[in-house]
């Protein structure tokens, strides 16, 4: 974690624009705790697009379910390119670093209950794809997979080669969901955290956490 500038933030309660996970079990397929709290690692790569990660932690509540943070070597010269500040982890989120396997999540005897790798590297995608579980955050993915736990990847690249595909593929095989960081236009947004709210959604909705992040296509508007 050396360099990154990390900034805890408690966002008052009525920022937090989510009601509670409602369908953990059904969704997560994870073990269900007694309070309804999900387990939830979040995992930034060296990808374009980190922004995607900050408004993630910005509509998970951690006073509500259990965030993990993990980033990736190439992740922190991203975030220190593309969000003037550094990453604001809200209060609660804990940080881990790449190297100790000493985490709450890369055995299979204690998995999250659902993994996102957002903004995802076509790297990181590789080395899942192909098993390598070089360090906490490739190891948690594969955990993850073999767990048959939520793993959402979000990933930025174009344009796509065979390899990316392919690899794609098997991930797709593998019982991941690839949720690309390509933003939907129909809902009008005015500003780059709108549209990049319309990819989080997507991705709050795949976890099973109920959202109203962004404008759903024919709903009725209050
Ligand atoms: C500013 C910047 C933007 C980048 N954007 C992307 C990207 O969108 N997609 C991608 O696959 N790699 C991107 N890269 C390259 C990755 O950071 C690089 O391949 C790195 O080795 C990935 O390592 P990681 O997967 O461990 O994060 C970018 C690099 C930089 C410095």
């Amino acid at each position: 974690m050396e360099g990154l500038k990390l900034i805890p933030v408690l966002l008052p309660i009525s920022q937090w624009r989510q009601r509670p996970c409602l369908l953990p079990r059904l969704v997560c397929g994870g073990a269900l705790r007694h309070d309804g709290a999900v387990k939830i690692l979040v995992a930034i790569t060296g990808a374009s697009g980190a922004l995607y990660a900050q408004r993630l932690l910005d509509n998970l509540n951690p006073h509500e379910h259990q965030i993990h943070v993990v980033l990736s070597n190439y992740a922190q010269q991203v975030v220190a390119t593309e969000l003037p500040g550094g990453l604001r982890l809200p209060e609660g989120v804990k940080p881990y670093g790449l190297k100790s396997m000493n985490v709450p999540f890369a055995s299979g005897s204690n998995p999250p209950d659902a993994m996102v790798i957002i903004p995802c590297t076509m790297g990181t995608m590789g080395r899942i794809a192909h098993g390598y579980s070089e360090d906490v955050l490739q190891r948690a993915a594969d955990v993850v997979l073999k767990e048959k736990r939520k793993l959402i990847l979000v990933p930025r690249e174009t344009p796509l080669n065979l390899i990316h595909v392919k690899n794609m593929e098997l991930l797709l095989l593998a019982g991941a969901t690839l949720i690309p960081a390509n933003p939907s236009f129909y809902a009008g947004a005015s500003t780059i955290v709108e549209l990049v709210d319309t990819v989080v959604a997507r991705v709050l909705d795949h976890i099973g956490l109920p959202n109203q992040l962004a404008p759903r296509w024919a709903e009725e508007q209050d």
